[in-house]
């Protein structure tokens, strides 16, 4: 039995994503804890895939019976998002239009050119750049766009930042965490820890509560990309609880069973330190395993730099939810200009 039995669910992906072992990188690390990753970033055929898609799984039978014609949603430049909703409108036959706004102070000379802006142009959406800072919450360049499309006789149904804050935004991850425990019957042993990029908040959310039936929603660790630790931390509650309601899981989830670390943001959201630019140098040379300088480079900076500190116990087996986001590397070319 599901928490998710009740709910309508549009395939994007190709089902269970794998997980997969890390020997090299756990024995680069030398920390007396076992890594693995669970895949989320090969789940699917439809443009490079990622997190987006276990969530837009269950918010496209909504959008399909309201009659839209054209999905809309925002992002930042180089957003995953807003390229996996254009790659969700293209495979469904929707228009899409998506805000992209200059969320990081990033000056690589292509930028807006290539990585997820450019597959999100390829699979024909509306790509409109403005020129507003990073914010999670809603936006009024969104609503511009929701209303530029009534406007023009369209009928949009709205997906905001993240695909988080809509009401089926935190059903995708509860899967998740059911998922895994089905996999760990068959591997014989269960994962001490799940280590997660958060930003917008429904994929850790969903996970916190998937895991909380499991009774083990604490051993979630939220590694924070956003920067606003507070902003998160508000919404992830607001989705854990919506989520909770939504599932009948029949229990408020306690704020101690939501950990969200913020030691590795800095500087700044889709800016990496040195620190994570190292960590995705070692996922690479040890596990051939793309990470990117906004999300999964951090989370990965995390997780290397929690084992190092004895964060997780000796003999740990700790997962890491690989969520995606690898095409925004090539808008950041110079930091790896030598590897
Ligand atoms: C690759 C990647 N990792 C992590 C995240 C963070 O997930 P969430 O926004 O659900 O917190 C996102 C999206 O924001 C992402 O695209």
């Amino acid at each position: 039995m599901s928490l998710l039995d009740r709910f309508e669910r549009y395939p994007l992906t190709f089902g269970k994503t794998a997980i997969e072992h890390l020997p090299r990188l756990t024995e680069a690390v030398g920390a007396e804890v076992e890594f693995y990753a669970k895949r989320e970033d090969c789940n699917s055929g439809l443009a490079f895939g990622g997190n987006k898609l276990r969530k837009l799984e269950y918010i496209m039978p909504d959008a399909i019976a309201s009659g839209a014609d054209t999905l809309v949603s925002i992002g930042g430049v180089q957003s995953n998002h807003t390229r996996m909703v254009a790659a969700t409108a293209a495979k469904i036959g929707m228009k899409c239009v998506v805000i992209q706004e200059k969320w990081v102070p990033h000056y690589d000379a292509v930028y807006d050119r290539v990585g997820n802006i450019m597959m999100t142009r390829l699979m024909g959406a509306d790509s409109r750049l403005v020129d507003d800072g990073f914010d999670i919450g809603i936006r009024k360049s969104w609503e511009d766009a929701i209303q530029s499309v009534k406007d023009a006789g369209g009928k949009p149904y709205a997906i905001p930042a993240g695909a988080s804050v809509h009401k089926y935004g935190g059903l995708g991850y509860v899967g998740f965490a059911e998922e895994v425990a089905e996999q760990e019957t068959k591997l014989g042993f269960k994962f001490d820890y799940i280590v997660v990029c958060v930003v917008t908040g429904s994929t850790q959310g969903g996970m916190i509560v998937g895991f909380a039936a499991q009774d083990r929603a604490d051993r979630v660790i939220g590694i924070d990309a956003s920067g606003t630790l507070d902003q998160t931390r508000a919404q992830v509650r607001e989705i854990v609880d919506n989520a909770a309601d939504l599932v009948g899981l029949g229990r408020r989830v306690r704020d101690d069973e939501i950990h969200i670390n913020p030691d590795y943001a800095y500087p700044a959201y889709g800016v990496p330190s040195e620190e994570t630019n190292d960590a995705i140098r070692l996922a690479a040379k040890t596990e051939a395993m793309m990470t990117d300088p906004v999300y999964e480079g951090k989370s990965m900076q995390g997780m290397i730099d929690l084992a190092k500190k004895g964060f997780f116990p000796k003999g740990s087996k700790v997962l890491y939810a690989h969520l995606g986001g690898a095409p925004a590397l090539n808008g950041y070319s110079y930091y790896y200009r030598d590897g």
